[in-house]
C-alpha cells in the first residue's frame, strides 16, 4: 500500500494549510493511500545547527523516521513573505536525502492575498535539492480566509477538482516510482 506522510508549514491554531492538508489527506485516502499527518506544532523541534543529531530533542528522530517509511510526502505551506513558511524549511533542514530522495511529493500553499506560486516554486526548488520528485500537479489557495466551510470543506468546485487532481496524480506517480500497489 502507497504510504503517504502530510505535514502542514504552520504553527497556527485554525490554519488554513493543516484544512488543506486535511482535504488532500481525505482525497488521497480516497484512492487507497494510508497516510499519517506529522503536526508540527505538537512536535519540539529545535532549529537546524547543521549538526546531524538532537539528542536532547527526540522529535527530530520522529520527524524523520515518519518521512523515511514514507513513499510520497504532501507539504502544505502557507505564503510568509513571498515564499514558504520558516517553521516548514527548519523541518526541512533537519532532514534530507535520507528522507526524501526517490519519493514523491506533492505541494499546497495557502495565502491571505491572491493566489500565486512563489511559495510553490521556493519549495519545488528545495525539493529538486534533496532528490525528490515533485508532481507538477500543485494546488494554491488565495484568499484562503474565504475557501473553507465551517465543516472545512472547499467552497468552491474548480479548486475541489484540482484536489482531485492532486491527489490521483501523487497517488499514481507514487504507486510507479516506488513500486508499490
Ligand atoms: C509573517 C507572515 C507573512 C505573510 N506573507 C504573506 C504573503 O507574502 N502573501 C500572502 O498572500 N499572504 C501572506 N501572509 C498571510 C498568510 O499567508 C495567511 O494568513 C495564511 O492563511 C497563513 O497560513 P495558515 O492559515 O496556515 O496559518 C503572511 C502572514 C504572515 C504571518
Amino acid at each position: 500500500m502507497v504510504k503517504i506522510v502530510g505535514i502542514a508549514g504552520s504553527l497556527r491554531a485554525g490554519s488554513y494549510s493543516q484544512q488543506a492538508l486535511t482535504v488532500a489527506v481525505q482525497r488521497v485516502e480516497a484512492l487507497g493511500a494510508e497516510v499519517e499527518v506529522l503536526a508540527l506544532r505538537s512536535l519540539t523541534l529545535p532549529f537546524c545547527d547543521g549538526g546531524d543529531e538532537y539528542p536532547d530533542y527526540p522529535d527530530v528522530e520522529k520527524l524523520r523516521q515518519a518521512v523515511q517509511q514514507a513513499d510520497g510526502i504532501i507539504l502544505a505551506t502557507p505564503e510568509y513573505h513571498g515564499s514558504f513558511s520558516g517553521v516548514l524549511k527548519n523541518a526541512l533542514d533537519l532532514m534530507g536525502f535520507e528522507q526524501f530522495s526517490d519519493k514523491v511529493v506533492g505541494l499546497i500553499s495557502v495565502l491571505g492575498g491572491q493566489s500565486n506560486s512563489n511559495a510553490l516554486n521556493d519549495l519545488r526548488t528545495t525539493m529538486r535539492w534533496i532528490h525528490a520528485w515533485t508532481i507538477p500537479e500543485q494546488v494554491a489557495i488565495g484568499q484562503a480566509w474565504k475557501a473553507f466551510a465551517e465543516d472545512g470543506k472547499l467552497l468552491d468546485e474548480t479548486l475541489s477538482k484540482r484536489f482531485d487532481a492532486f491527489a490521483q496524480s501523487l497517488v499514481e506517480n507514487t504507486r510507479k516510482l516506488r513500486g508499490v500497489s
